[in-house]
């Protein structure tokens, strides 16, 4: 017996990470082989005529497991029994600009996303947030959506995670699989903690590989942290294969059990842990039980250059809280 098709919403599915996701997701890569999708895809009117080419090209694949396309310019419709929500539609930085300069234009897409995704979503629903400045968007969205459970709604902190899993792997000369227990702590932005020092390499502590301490505080941290600008330098537009694969990693990571001793990095909805205001969208250290379930790992000791930094992202965000509390649902 096929299963039934589970509905993925993607929005700004036009755009640049859009429309590397549309066919990861149809191919199977998101939620399974086995599984089949229908896509809901939203945009804004001026993208629906390249939307409508992307659906062609969809079409023109084949994909087995894509029992549907809805494509849509309404909110509700986009959410309409909706399990799993990711939220890319949004403008992207430009040269020059940080990601929280975005927040008074993007902030506004989110409230009445998160309303929809309350009123027309399965009562399953995950949200998963990209657009900039991710984890504030996710907060909006968050606290628009009434009903619905903090713990289903993540920031991706995941693409953090693999920028610097790759920058250790290179700097060790070992393979990027070897590097596990990364963290990202706070914000997607350029005060985010990218935290080697509880990471391992080949099991061992990646600051006993590593034995650099100059070059962990110094190039590792401010690599990782900029990389995204260096990117939208580089290209011109800023990152999207990267980012559209670190959203399916996200997904998969959080579907699947963690493995034993390990951890994924992603922003959830502070409860408290390491001190953090609560309901600050935040990036964690988190284990997922493969059920749908997942806890921030507790425990970790930072030492002093770590607090500082986890302070100066957790101000951020404060900041960024602040700086949209109208937008906030009461
Ligand atoms: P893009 O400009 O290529 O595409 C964005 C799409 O969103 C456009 O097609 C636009 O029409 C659509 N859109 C705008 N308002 C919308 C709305 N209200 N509803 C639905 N769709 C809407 O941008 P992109 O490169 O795909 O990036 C999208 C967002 O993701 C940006 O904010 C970018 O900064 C962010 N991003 C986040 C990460 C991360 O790691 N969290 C990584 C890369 C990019
Ligand atoms: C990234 O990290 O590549 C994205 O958040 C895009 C950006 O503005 O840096």
């Amino acid at each position: 017996m096929p299963k039934p098709p589970v509905h993925v919403t993607i929005t700004g599915a036009a755009g640049q990470i859009g429309y590397q996701l549309v066919f990861r997701v149809a191919s199977g890569q998101l939620l399974g082989p086995d599984q089949p999708v229908v896509l809901r895809l939203l945009e804004i009117e001026p993208a629906m005529k390249a939307l409508n080419g992307t659906v062609m090209e969809l079409v023109d694949c084949a994909f087995p497991l894509l029992a549907d396309v809805v494509t849509t310019t309404d909110v509700n419709t986009a959410f309409d029994d909706c399990s799993w929500a990711l939220l890319v539609g949004a403008f992207p930085r430009k040269q020059g600009m940080e990601r929280k300069d975005l927040l008074q234009t993007n902030g506004k897409i989110f409230g009445p996303q998160g309303k929809a995704i309350a009123e027309r979503g399965h009562k399953e629903i995950r949200v998963c947030v990209v657009g900039n400045p991710a984890n504030t968007n996710c907060l909006i969205a968050r606290s628009a959506a009434k009903g619905v459970p903090p713990e289903r709604f993540f920031a991706m902190t995941r693409l953090d995670d693999n920028r610097a899993k790759a920058q250790l792997a290179l700097k060790a000369g070992m393979p990027v699989k070897d590097v596990t227990n990364l963290a990202i702590w706070g914000n997607h932005s350029a005060t985010q903690f990218p935290d080697a020092w509880h990471a391992k390499i080949g099991g061992k502590p990646a600051t006993e590989v590593i034995e650099d301490e100059a070059w962990l505080k110094g190039e590792f941290l401010a690599t990782v942290q900029q990389r995204g600008a260096k990117v939208i330098e580089a290209r011109g537009a800023s990152s999207a294969g990267s980012a559209a694969n670190a959203l399916i990693d996200m997904v998969n990571s959080l579907r699947h059990p963690t493995p034993a001793g390990d951890w994924v990095s992603v922003a959830t909805c502070s409860r408290g842990e390491y001190g953090i205001p609560e309901g600050l969208q935040f990036g964690f250290p988190v284990q997922a039980d493969g059920k749908g379930g997942w806890k921030v790992v507790e425990g970790l000791k930072h030492d002093a250059f770590a607090q500082e930094k986890i302070a100066v992202t957790t101000k951020e965000l404060e900041e960024e809280r602040d700086a949209i509390k109208s937008l906030l649902g009461s």
